[in-house]
């Protein structure tokens, strides 16, 4: 199937679309079509890839209003009814190339999150049923899809952004982990969980199924229950939609 892919440029100084013509199969996915551009029309092209296989998190694009992995979306998927595809870099992070983002930004903010374990002084035993508290949450692999998606940073450049709070969520939730309610105070003070909209692009976009937003909600009900969040400190999203439930809770 002959297909039109769409590349948002940048130089270094201005932008600007290129198009593609090329043929694809049903198989075809986002990077092996860029690599396809890259080796046989346009070696000047830039992007990240490593792994192909949704592992290492590096190459994540935005094709028309999806935020994905380069390397397991598939081009079939993602075509218009002209057979055309608009690939762009990922959103909320500085360009220094056609499609290669500048992920210092998002990667200095994860420290806000702590995303490391602090572990007790005594070991305690995991069994199956404590690793389900926080199993999905232990997949991310940084790739940065919801962060691209998340509209709350327009209004709060400082919101943490969805990664951290799933790495805050991964933590809080392990009983060897000894920060506890500190994780909780992270999100409020450093991360501002109350900046979140509760839109839900994030848990639509992660490639791995993470129920973001849901992690979110809990987090922020935990810290209104407390009174780490005032109740005058409400955000934009407050739990007005997007409230997911507290089933691991
Ligand atoms: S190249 Fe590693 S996740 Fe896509």
């Amino acid at each position: 199937m002959e297909v039109n892919i769409k590349i948002k440029r940048f130089n270094g100084k201005e932008d600007k679309i290129d198009n593609f013509k090329l043929n694809i199969e049903d198989r075809t996915t986002v990077v092996e079509a860029l690599m396809y551009i890259k080796d046989n029309i346009d070696p000047s092209l830039s992007f990240r890839v490593q792994c192909r296989s949704a592992i290492c998190g590096t190459c994540a694009v935005k094709v028309g209003d999806r935020h994905v992995l380069a390397c397991k979306t598939k081009v079939k998927d993602l075509l218009n009814e002209n057979n055309e595809v608009l690939i762009e870099p990922a959103s909320n992070l500085p360009v220094i190339k056609d499609l290669v983002t500048d992920q210092s930004v998002f990667l200095e903010k994860l420290k806000l999150a702590k995303p490391w374990l602090v572990p007790r002084e005594e070991w305690q035993p995991v069994y199956p049923e404590d690793l389900k508290k926080f199993e999905k949450e232990t997949d991310c692999i940084l790739c940065g899809a919801c962060y691209s998606a998340c509209p709350a940073f327009e209004a709060d450049k400082d919101f943490g952004g969805p990664i951290n709070f799933v790495k805050i969520f991964r933590f809080w939730k392990d009983k060897n982990d000894s920060l506890e309610d500190e994780r909780v105070k992270l999100a409020v003070d450093e991360n501002k969980i109350s900046s979140c909209v509760h839109c839900k692009y994030c848990t639509f976009m992660c490639p791995k199924e993470i129920p973001v937003e849901q992690d979110i909600t809990q987090i922020e009900f935990y810290a209104k229950q407390k009174g780490y969040i005032k109740q005058d400190n409400q955000g934009f999203g407050g739990f007005g939609f997007g409230f997911g439930g507290f089933g691991n809770f």
